[in-house]
């Protein structure tokens, strides 16, 4: 007896339970007050790719895996490298795609997050920039690394003021090439009241003054990125809930 061929019903049941899911408010909330809860214990630390931390939630690795495999860009810059994991993830999916380079811009790249980038099997994939993400000449080395014709995505996960990451997405939304990701991370802090924002990292970021403020800005100045609703529909335990934006493929 022949099993059917379910491929193509399986992905558009699974697309549509993503958009119910994210059109849910009371899924969304429960996950935002478990994600507070376990903010306590610091969550988004406890995780590494490959021996290497990396500061996110496994969501959203799930989610950028997704959206690289998708694309298969060429070129995947990342802003906020810290101790080298997600720029150290996206090089292994590219060195599994089997081409790729990802450049990292930190304003601080510590001897030691160097030696375990510089040292890690997926080093000959990344490109290490050492300076604020913002400043032009920064964003002309990041610019003169990206080979002629590539197709590009951006990953912005530094300094999370609405002012820096306006910035960045002025700098960097232009490089991001048709139909590939841009990606602004740590979303979630425009989802958190006062009460619930993490005051456990580096700075506190209140509502207003972090990346989804930013976002949300920047689509009101460009018509070249439409919010992904199905990958974030799905990102309920997730940092960078509507944080996924793709490029309109230009006519
Ligand atoms: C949240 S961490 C990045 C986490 C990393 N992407 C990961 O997933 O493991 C933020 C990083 O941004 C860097 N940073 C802060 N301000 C910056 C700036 N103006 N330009 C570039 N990097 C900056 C910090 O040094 C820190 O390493």
């Amino acid at each position: 007896m022949s099993v059917p061929d379910d491929r193509a019903a399986f992905e558009e049941k699974k697309r549509a339970r993503a958009l119910a899911l994210g059109r849910d408010p009371h899924v969304f909330d429960a996950a935002l007050k478990a994600i507070q809860a376990a903010n306590k214990y610091d969550y988004p630390y406890l995780w590494s790719w490959m021996g290497v931390p990396i500061i996110q939630l496994p969501a959203d690795v799930m989610a950028t895996q997704e959206v690289i495999w998708d694309t298969k860009p060429d070129v995947i810059i990342e802003t906020g490298v810290a101790r080298g994991g997600s720029v150290l993830f996206m090089a292994s999916l590219l060195e599994l795609i089997g081409k790729g380079t990802v450049i990292g811009v930190d304003i601080d790249i510590r001897p030691q997050n160097r030696d375990s980038i510089e040292h890690h099997p997926m080093a000959k994939r990344v490109t290490l920039i050492e300076g604020s993400s913002t400043d032009p000449a920064v964003v002309a080395k990041v610019r003169a690394e990206i080979p002629t014709g590539s197709s590009v995505m951006v990953v912005l996960d530094s300094d999370h003021s609405r002012d820096h990451v306006l910035a960045e997405l002025r700098s960097y939304g232009p490089m991001v090439t048709d139909g590939c990701y841009l990606v602004v991370a740590d979303t979630m802090l425009g989802r958190f009241n006062a009460e619930q924002a993490p005051d456990n990292r580096s700075k506190l970021w209140l509502k207003g003054n972090e990346p989804l403020s930013a976002l949300k800005a920047y689509l009101g100045e460009t018509d070249r990125f439409e919010v992904d609703a199905v990958v974030n529909g799905k990102l309920i335990l997730a940092s960078s809930p509507g944080g996924y934006l793709r490029c309109r493929i230009s006519k």
